[in-house]
């Protein structure tokens, strides 16, 4: 059994080890926010966080999981309850089909600097074949600072929440 955390919760997979991170999120745990594009780890839509930091969610074998923490999109806002850098990308039009959004939001998350160069160097390797990436760097460099922190709090307030639903 391979055992680890997906946004604050404790989870555990009893398949392959070797099944792809990807796919259990989004077959096993039904977390689909995470999306696949290529499947070769060239186009970062599956980008998600392990132990804080973006990885391709295609390329790594569920078994590399163990006893890490993974944050997928789903930690960040919900509709209806955007987290910041989420409504940046609504109201900058960094996102038209949204397929790639999930992924870039991840990486945006963990940026220190936020000034256009430095999101145009750290979002590489995100493709995006709709929005103009003049639009993303635009949404990453307009949103209140610094990200990850406001994901935390907002992730950590929504576990609050359901503690209290309890
Ligand atoms: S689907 Fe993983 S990098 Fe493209
Ligand atoms: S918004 Fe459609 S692929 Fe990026």
């Amino acid at each position: 059994m391979i055992a680890f955390t997906v946004n604050g919760r404790k989870r555990s997979f009893k398949g392959p080890p070797f099944k792809r991170l990807l796919d259990v999120l989004r077959e096993d745990f039904g977390l689909t926010a995470t999306k696949e594009g290529c499947g070769e780890g060239e186009c970062g839509a599956c980008t998600v966080l392990l132990d804080g930091k973006p990885v391709t969610a295609c390329l790594v074998p569920v078994c590399q999981a163990q006893g890490r923490k993974v944050e997928t999109a789903e930690s960040l806002g919900r509709p209806g309850r955007l987290n910041p850098l989420q409504r940046s990308f609504q109201e900058n039009a960094g996102v038209q089909c949204g397929f790639c959004t999930p992924g870039l939001l991840m990486s945006a998350s963990r940026l220190k600097k936020t000034d256009p160069e430095a999101v145009r160097v750290g979002l590489a390797g995100h493709l995006c074949r709709c929005t103009g990436y003049m639009h993303i760097v635009e949404s990453v460099s307009k949103a209140p600072s610094p990200l990850r922190e406001r994901s935390t709090a907002a992730l950590r307030g929504r576990r609050a929440l359901a503690r209290r639903k309890r």
